[in-house]
């Protein structure tokens, strides 16, 4: 048992890979989904737990992060899914209008979005000089 947030994080990427990897050396219970699962292998050898789907990754937590290549990613894999209560933290780089509009989206499935831009290459994630 750790009072770690539990979370979970979509797109596996340099990116995501990069802050689970982070995540789970700090210690957050941490749940992964990726288009190609093949790309969570090695984040599941080292405890993270693989969902089978993406409602299923949602379900686990109401913190979800984003890490997909654009907004338009985030919105193929999240139509259709209970985003009720959710938290969805979107590192995509992206235009303000699209971040606005994905703002809508979200809210109107009762969830909230908060937006990050990541300023850091994958190998600087969690470094001091990032
Ligand atoms: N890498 C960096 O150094 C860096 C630095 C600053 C900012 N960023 C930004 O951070 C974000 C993530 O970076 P990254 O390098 O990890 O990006 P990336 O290589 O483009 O990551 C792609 C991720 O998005 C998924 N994806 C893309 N289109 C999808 C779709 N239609 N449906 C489902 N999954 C889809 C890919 O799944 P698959 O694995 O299945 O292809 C993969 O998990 C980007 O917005 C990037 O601009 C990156």
């Amino acid at each position: 048992m750790t009072d770690k947030t539990p979370l979970t994080v979509i797109g596996l990427g340099p990116m995501g890979q990069a802050m689970v990897s982070r995540f789970l050396d700090a210690g957050h219970p941490t749940t992964v989904w990726n288009r190609t699962p093949a790309r969570a292998d090695a984040l599941v050898a080292r405890g993270a737990v693989r969902a089978d789907t993406a409602a299923d990754a949602v379900a686990a937590n109401r913190l979800v992060i984003v890490s997909l290549t654009d907004y338009a990613a985030m919105h193929d894999i999240l139509d259709g899914v209970d985003l009720a209560g959710r938290v969805v933290v979107n590192l995509s780089s992206e235009t303000p209008d699209k971040t606005v509009k994905a703002a809508a989206w979200l809210a109107e499935r009762g969830a909230e979005l908060l937006v990050g831009g990541v300023m850091a290459n994958a190998e600087m994630v969690g470094h001091p000089a990032a």
